[in-house]
């Protein structure tokens, strides 16, 4: 089963890999701020279940089931944060709440999630409502329209 933990566990190894070029059993406690102990049981669940090919002492590897999963994780987490900075929010905030986030999104939330960011990012200049969403944080105002 695909649980939020699975989801976790699977975007950190790929994370990992990704940077490091390897994740070892206590990069991922590390990372996830768990003991390794329950990193390795996870670890052995998760080689039983397809997701991983996990060697004791060679490291750990994503099969391409969970390569899957990791990458559509990272594509949720990437939308979400961006669409909180967006907002204005501070960018570790942003990072962190993405993480909590990305579970549990409806895949159509998701879907106008990602061509919202989209339309923001490609616009050819800063998008003036966007100018005036921070006014109104800033003053609790609409600014005056020409
Ligand atoms: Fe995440």
């Amino acid at each position: 089963m695909i649980t939020k933990s699975v989801e976790d566990y699977l975007e950190a190894i790929y994370n990992l890999i990704e940077k490091k070029g390897y994740a070892r059993t206590i990069d991922i406690a590390n990372h996830l701020k768990i003991r390794s102990t329950s990193v390795t049981e996870m670890l052995q669940k998760l080689d039983k279940e397809g997701f991983i090919i996990y060697e004791k002492y060679r490291g750990i590897k994503l099969t391409s089931k969970g390569e899957e999963i990791a990458k559509s994780v990272k594509k949720r987490h990437e939308i979400l944060a961006r669409f909180l900075e967006i907002l204005g929010v501070e960018r570790e905030i942003a990072e962190e709440d993405a993480c909590s986030i990305e579970h549990s999104v409806h895949p159509e939330t998701m879907e106008r999630l990602s061509k919202f960011v989209e339309f923001v990012s490609s616009a050819p200049k800063d998008p003036k409502w966007l100018e005036h969403f921070e006014h109104y944080v800033r003053t609790g105002e609409h600014p005056e329209c020409e």
